[in-house]
């Protein structure tokens, strides 16, 4: 069901062509100080219009329908909307029986036969993060004085990528790319094993955010190739720092104090503008696709954001939990 988190919950809600999406958030600490205008600066972060991304133009402005007041939340469910504005679903009618290759158009029919709103990919678009972005920001208020930053690494296999970008966007074509995400000054403690490990939530919430195939903790996939004298983190204070992070923060799905880190990486965009084959619902018959309509030439340009809240929310989630469970000395 599309709810995440034990105390710290949210829930994301609408579809990339109705009338609204957002996040209803449940289970925030009273007394955090809180505006509309806080939102700001990650919203924009979020937010197509640069090169590469989509030409969709939404104000993002956050509509909080409840649980603040006087400027500060209230303990209350907090329920932000943020209203679909600049929507053209006539590209999306002209392929509605020719599911794209990659995107979730042939699952999302089959599995809710044929009811679900296929309009921007529905409640599989994008748009939906909006909604989770919104929910890192008091997340992040929550997990001060940690601090989670996301930056781009490569897309199309390079650092330096702008070229790349252009040629593909150009071309009808799209990219992938590696996106890195680190929390310094993270509590040690946080994570609840065996299930509720914080690698494991990190990877949970991280999965289903669209787009994404692969996701590494600290050397990742290359600690296959290291030997135990190699790998290890030696411990070099008794408050747990370590020379070394191979691990990336955590041991036994516990968060060590060290730095949190994090790679993933993200697919090139779905939907692009080349020929492409698929088969027609209604026909079976296979036919050649374009498809038209506005899309990111890369997802990951717009995903540190994304990443960043993912895991305040997480470890915001964490927190209250160990609070909660009375770990706490
Ligand atoms: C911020 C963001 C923007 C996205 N923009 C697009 C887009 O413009 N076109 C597209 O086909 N997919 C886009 N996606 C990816 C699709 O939503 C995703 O590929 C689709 O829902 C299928 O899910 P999956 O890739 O996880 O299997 C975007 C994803 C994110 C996170």
């Amino acid at each position: 069901v599309n709810s995440w988190g034990r105390i710290f919950r949210i829930s994301l809600w609408g579809e990339s062509h109705g009338p609204a999406v957002g996040v209803l958030l449940d289970g925030c600490p009273a007394g955090l100080p809180l505006t509309a205008d806080a939102f700001a600066a990650d919203l924009s972060r979020r937010k197509s219009g640069l090169s590469g991304t989509s030409a969709r133009q939404e104000g993002d402005r956050p509509l909080i329908k409840s649980g603040m007041f006087n400027d500060q939340t209230t303990g209350a469910p907090i329920l932000i909307e943020f209203p679909n504005a600049d929507v053209d679903s006539a590209p999306y009618e002209k392929i509605k029986d020719t599911p794209r290759p990659g995107h979730a158009d042939w699952t999302a029919h089959e599995k809710f036969h044929g009811h679900n709103d296929y309009r921007g990919g529905g409640h599989f678009s994008g748009r939906l993060t909006v909604g989770l972005v919104a929910a890192g920001v008091i997340a992040k208020k929550i997990i001060q004085p940690a601090r989670v930053q996301a930056q781009i690494l490569e897309i199309g296999g390079q650092g330096e990528y702008q070229a790349a970008l252009e040629r593909a966007a150009a071309g009808g074509d799209s990219l992938g790319g590696i996106v890195e995400c680190r929390v310094a000054q993270v509590p040690v403690g946080l994570g609840e094993p065996f299930f509720d490990a914080a690698e494991s939530l990190i990877a949970h919430i991280v999965w289903a955010i669209p787009g994404i195939m692969g996701l590494e903790f600290g050397a990742g996939f290359a600690s296959a190739r290291m030997a135990g004298s190699e790998f290890n983190d030696e411990l070099v204070e008794a408050a747990g720092k370590t020379a070394t992070n191979h691990t990336g923060g955590c041991n036994g799905g516990i968060t060590n104090g060290n730095e949190l880190v994090f790679r993933v990486a993200i697919k090139p965009t779905a939907s692009i503008a080349r020929p492409q084959k698929t088969i027609n619902l209604r026909t079976g018959a296979p036919e050649q696709i374009r498809i038209e309509g506005r899309h990111d030439a890369c997802i990951a340009l717009r995903m540190p954001v994304v990443l960043e809240a993912a895991t305040a929310i997480v470890l915001a989630d964490l927190l209250l939990l160990r609070r909660a469970m009375n770990h706490e000395q």
